[in-house]
Formats: C-alpha cells, structure tokens, sequence
C-alpha cells in the first residue's frame, strides 16, 4: 500500500497533513446486514457512506478484497476488515501446509520438544494433491475414522466421513473420480512424487496436470474419534482471536466465545449422521431434535465452570493454556506469509475440538465467523465482541497503545507473550510469568471500559 496517490485509484480518507483527532466523524462502509450494521450504525460519530463515497473504514466479506486493494489508494488512518492473503490462515488445506513447514523450522531451529508444541492438527493431507501420501497412512491405521472437507466452504457443507477408500473414489464423479481411480491402480510407492519449488510435495503426473478440470481441493482429515463429551453430545468451541499486526505480531483473545453442541448423542456407529458429528449451527439448526428456544450454544464461561467443577481449576488452566499455544503458534506460522498491512486488522473465529483426554485441536480459523445472531445471547455477546474490536481498532484515535486489556479483549501477544501483571516485564522465564488471556472467565468489560475512558480523558486533560 505504499504506492503514491495516483489519480486512476479511488482515494479513502483524508488528504495528508490532517491529523486523525480532528476529524469529526468516521466514515464506514459494510456489506454485511447482520450485528456489524448495528454496532457500526450505533457508535457515536459514525456515518455509513454507500455506494462509491469516501470512506475511512471498512467491514467487508472477503470476496470484496481484492477490489479494494487493488484499485485503492489508502491514507495512514484507514482501516479494512482483514488481511489481503488472510486465506494462508483460515483456507484449511493452507493453514495445514503453513503449520507443517513452520513445525519443520522450529525443529531446525529449537529442537524437538519445540516442534511437538505444533501438533495440535489432526493428521491432514490435501486432496487431490497429496492423495498417494494419503494412501499409506490410510494403510498403515486400518479402521479408523476420516473426515474429508472442502479448503475454502463453511457451515459443514461438502464434508463427509469415511473408512474404506472406495468412498472417496465414488465421492466425486469426473475429474476427480477418475483421477482417483487411476492413481488406486498403482501401488502407492509407485507414485510420481515431485518435490516443488515451496517444498510441498505433488503427487500428481504431468500428464494428469495438463488434463486437469477444476476440482474442488479438499482435505482429508483424522476424525478425531473421542471427542469429550457433556450429556453424551459432542462439541466444538468458537473462540475469536483480533490480530491488529502481523509484523510485529500484535494479538488479542477474547474473554467470551461459546461451545456449538450436536444435539443427538455422539455414536461412531453411524458416520453417515451429520447430526451427531458436525457441531456447526448451521447444520445443528437443520437437526429434527433442535430446539429453537434452548438452541445449542454454551457461553464459555459455563464451559470452562463446568470443566473446573468436574476436573478441577488446575487441569482446566493447563488445557486453556494449551489453546493459548494453539493460537499463537497458529498465527505465528503465517507471520512471514500473511502481508501485513497497516491498514488492515482481522477478527479471526477459531473451531477448538476438546478430546477425552482434554487435549484441544485446532479444526479451522475462519476469517469470517458467523456474526448473524442466532438467539438474545448471541445477540449481546456478538454485539459486545464488534463493540470492543471497534475500540481496539480505536478510529477515534484515543487509546495510548500501551493497553493490555480494551473491554473483552486481553492482548495476548505484542511481539512477544505479554504478562498479566501490571508494570511487569513483558518477557517470560523470569518468576512467576503468568500470561495475559483470560479465555472463558468474567468479562466486565463494561467497568472496564468505563474506567478505562475515564482515565484517558483524565491524561489527556493532564497533558493539555
Ligand atoms: N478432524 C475432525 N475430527 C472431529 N470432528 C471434526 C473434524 N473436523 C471437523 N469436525 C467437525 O465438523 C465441523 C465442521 O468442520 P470445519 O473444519 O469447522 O469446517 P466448516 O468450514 O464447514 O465449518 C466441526 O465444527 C466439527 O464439529
Ligand atoms: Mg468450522
């Protein structure tokens, strides 16, 4: 975004020399209909702008990115809803491929025991790519449970289970069937495997490259076969993770997010039931067993409560500290790949699965997480969480920078851990280091806020 203002782009904010406190409002575009139209339409001083006006910020579906980033000159003070390559995190066959090779540098790097702190990713090849290499871990784990999903889909759709191999042949018709069952006839050493230029590996001939249809890629997955469950259902967990930077890496945890139930009794008896084994709302919604009234959320301090209550509060901290690796390691492996771009920020929805052995695995990061309410809780949590993204973007320009908590959000990480303690150091190893999320306890963010403004009007009176 350094290029210089150009008369063919269409110019966003103001022009130079103005400073950020002196404007009198914000000008926001959306194209979303849902809470991000209310929390933007409610805030003090925001006006939205329509069609092909100025604008200063901008909450947008990705598929309206490149157009922006392509054709826009953005002043210094502009703000854009996500990243322009967000899909190196939140396209599943990509976030596999970006966790893989950074595990391989750290085990380059730091050793062993350093790399293992990566897995936390149910075994994952991309389909059609890395279907040989599939094959032979097929093999050598006779019986189990895999998941196939498409890279780029949401809300459960395309995904399906299976254990014989002839599912996935039968799976696609065309292209894809037929590459399949030509690469089945060949035993899986006898691939032609190519090592490209990133590193990956393509297991594809050059003559079936040159045949090519499109096909849909998809990943084949582990299922994780043990989920832990409450009442006998299965879950998944919805956490939102704001980054504000890449380079340096700036990221801040949400204290809220909820557990997504199944509302039929988890069984690996019948795989084909996608009530029992996909938690998603939008399928969970579609259940003959659901219940509009009771819906099928658990806000998370519940969840963690209910998880102290049963195992008590210190295996409760060790698996919310093992989230806190998940997401930091997560972003860490795309800080190198992802632009980082000043004028972007991203509120990224991570799916957590918790196994029976309270281990939590990283299932996806969505770079646009349902911000559709889906009852009055829902509402005010999804309100409350765009509320305070708005402060931490801080268009208003009144934060200090030097904040560790804004409302909700904790910052988990400011190129390096940040520590809990006010005034210590932000470095760990020393003492009694304890890290600043709070994922799954109180949130009075509303004091908070309340004594947070306050205190920075009062500064700013100081100063003046
Ligand atoms: N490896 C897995 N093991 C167990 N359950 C899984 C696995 N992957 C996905 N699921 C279930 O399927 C749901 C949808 O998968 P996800 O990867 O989040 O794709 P989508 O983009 O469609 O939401 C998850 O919320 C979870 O309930
Ligand atoms: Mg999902």
């Amino acid at each position: 975004m350094s290029r210089p203002k150009n008369q063919s782009y269409k110019g966003h904010g103001l022009s130079k020399g103005k400073e950020r406190e002196q404007r009198a409002s914000i000008r926001f575009k959306t194209t979303l209909m849902n809470t991000v139209m209310d929390v933007l339409h409610n805030r003090p001083g925001w006006v939205e702008v329509k069609d092909e006006g100025e604008w200063d910020f901008y909450w947008c579906d990705v598929s309206c990115l490149r157009e922006n980033f392509d054709h826009t000159y953005m002043d210094d003070h502009v703000r854009i809803s996500h990243f322009r390559n967000h899909y190196e995190l939140t396209r599943k066959n990509y976030m596999v491929k970006n966790l893989k090779r950074f595990r391989r540098q750290l085990e380059r790097e730091a050793g062993k025991p350093e790399a293992a702190k990566c897995d936390f990713f149910p075994k994952t090849f991309e389909m059609p790519s890395e279907y040989h290499l599939f094959v032979e871990e097929f093999r050598k784990h006779p019986g189990i449970t895999w998941i196939m999903k498409p890279v780029a889909r949401s809300q459960g759709k395309g995904i399906f289970l299976f254990r014989r191999l002839k599912d996935i042949t039968d799976w696609r018709q065309g292209t894809a069937s037929k590459k399949f069952a030509s690469l089945e006839a060949q035993p899986a050493h006898a691939a032609t495997t190519t090592v490209n230029p990133s590193g990956s590996q393509d297991t594809r001939s050059s003559d079936d490259q040159k045949d090519e249809l499109p096909v849909e890629n998809y990943v084949a997955q582990r299922y994780i076969e043990n989920p832990y469950l409450i009442g006998g259902r299965k879950f998944d967990l919805r956490v939102y993770v704001l980054v504000m930077s890449y380079l340096p890496l700036r990221a801040w945890l949400y204290r809220d997010g909820f557990a997504r139930f199944s509302n039929t009794r988890f069984t690996l008896s019948s795989i084909d039931d996608q009530y029992v084994h996909l938690t998603n709302v939008a399928v969970q919604k579609m259940s003959p067993d659901y219940h509009p009234k009771k819906g099928c959320k658990w806000m998370l301090q519940h969840f963690r409560q209910y998880l102290a209550s049963k195992h008590g509060p210190q295996v409760v901290e060790a698996l919310f500290s093992d989230m806190d690796n998940i997401f930091i390691k997560s972003l860490q492996s795309v800080q190198k790949v992802i632009i980082s771009d000043k004028h972007c920020f991203e509120l990224y929805g991570y799916d957590i699965l918790i196994d029976q052995d309270l281990k939590p695995w990283l299932l996806e990061v969505n770079a646009s997480p349902s911000l559709t309410a889906s009852s009055q809780e829902d509402y005010e949590l999804k309100t409350c969480l765009l509320e305070d993204t708005l402060h931490v973007v801080d268009m208003e320009a009144r934060l200090t920078g030097k904040e560790k908590r804004v409302g909700g959000f904790d910052l988990m990480w400011n190129d390096g851990p940040v520590s809990r303690e006010e005034g210590a150091p932000d470095l760990p190893g020393m003492g009694n280091f304890v890290t600043n999320t709070h994922l799954g306890c109180v949130n009075d963010r509303k004091n908070q806020l309340q004594q947070l403004f306050r205190s920075l009007q009062s500064q700013k009176k100081a100063s003046s």
